[in-house]
């Protein structure tokens, strides 16, 4: 069956918006248009993918109409580029994190509510089965309370990201370092989990990545509410790991995302009940993320992080470095 497809505007094509792009094309649903700034990489990409390309994003909105776009640029630019977007009457998927900073989230906050518009943020957890798994667990009731988590998570950066000397993670203005790049992911799928961060204490440093001088070694301690939650994270580490435990009243939940899986573990009982998936490419979580967003745009409930919780996560991000520069605990409104 031939749905109709949704016009769609991917600004910013660099590492992420090159994903997204290729992600939404496979859908088999939307007609993807690309705006880039770097007229080189918007060349490579246009030839590429066979899409129609714009240098800035004002040309391409008076060019057309999108009922969405997707926000792929650095931090510091996405609040910005999403009035436009809602301004133009488009739907938003905004990349991570949210925003470097509070400025400029009320006025998004009251464009989204006077257009009606969707606006999900692009942390992409939300769509690994893992999560969703543990999260069904977790909601569902039957292991009671969540009294303390660990997380547990690293992989070596430059081997991800090559050009991470040459990118927005050189600077925290620019949404950079361990805090805003890494942790984010990680905490807002906690929140997700759990429910809001409402303290923290944090500790960070720059250990090992060479060529920058922004944290890449993150320590926190949390309180979500009433559950103890603690991070360690490094961007240096050779495996690429990340294990969550989430211990409640009357069992235990481990999440291991390396190993594609989450498990339960029932008091009175002494095993791991283990729930695999099949093995799943990064494209297919990315897929998976893109169908949700022309699901919202269509009007259907999805599992997107909404941007309510996205400025909740942002300002966990705020709290953790205040509190490392500061060696203060710091409480979250
Ligand atoms: N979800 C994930 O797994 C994931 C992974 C990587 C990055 N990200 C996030 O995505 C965002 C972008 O990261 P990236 O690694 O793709 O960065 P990048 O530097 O590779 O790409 C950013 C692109 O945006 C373009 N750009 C900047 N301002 C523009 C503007 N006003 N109009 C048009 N184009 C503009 C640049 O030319 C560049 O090509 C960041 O917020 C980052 O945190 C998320």
């Amino acid at each position: 069956m031939h749905l109709m497809s949704d016009e769609i505007l991917v600004v910013g094509c660099g590492s992420i918006g090159e994903r997204h792009l290729r992600c939404l094309q496979r859908t088999g649903r939307a007609r993807v248009t690309a705006c880039d700034a770097n007229a080189a990489l918007l060349q490579r990409i246009t030839a590429q993918y066979q899409v129609a390309g714009f240098a800035d994003l004002q040309a391409a909105l008076a060019a057309q109409r999108f009922a969405g776009l997707v926000i792929c640029t650095p931090a510091h630019t996405h609040l910005d580029l999403a009035l436009a977007g809602l301004r133009h009457g488009a739907g938003l998927l905004i990349e991570k994190p949210l925003s470097t900073s509070l400025e400029n989230s009320a006025a998004v906050r009251d464009e989204i509510a006077k257009s009606g518009k969707l606006v999900g943020v692009a942390y992409v957890y939300h769509f690994m089965p893992w999560i969703q798994g543990a999260r069904k667990v977790l909601s569902g009731g039957e292991l009671g309370r969540v009294l303390h988590v660990s997380v547990a998570t690293g992989q070596h950066f430059p081997t991800f990201r090559p050009a991470y000397r040459e990118i927005y993670y050189t600077r925290h203005e620019t949404g950079g370092g361990a805090i805003q790049d890494a942790l984010t992911h990680i905490a807002n799928a906690i929140e997700w989990l759990i429910g809001p961060t409402t303290r923290l204490f944090c500790d960070a440093a720059h250990q090992s990545l060479e060529g920058v001088t922004v944290e890449d070694t993150v320590s926190v301690a949390a309180r979500n509410g009433g559950a103890l939650v603690n991070y360690a994270l490094n961007q240096f580490q050779a495996p690429n790991e990340m294990t969550m435990q989430i211990h409640c009243e009357h069992g235990s939940v481990k999440i291991e995302g390396h190993a594609q899986r989450f498990g339960v573990f029932r008091r009175a009982t002494n095993a791991w009940d283990w729930r695999e998936s099949a093995p799943l490419e990064r494209d297919d979580i990315f897929i998976a993320q893109a169908n949700a967003f022309l699901d919202g745009l269509a009007g259907k409930p999805t599992d997107l992080c909404t941007f309510d919780e996205a400025v909740q996560t942002l300002k966990f991000n705020l709290a953790a470095l205040k509190s490392a520069r500061s060696g203060k605990a710091v409480e979250i409104s």
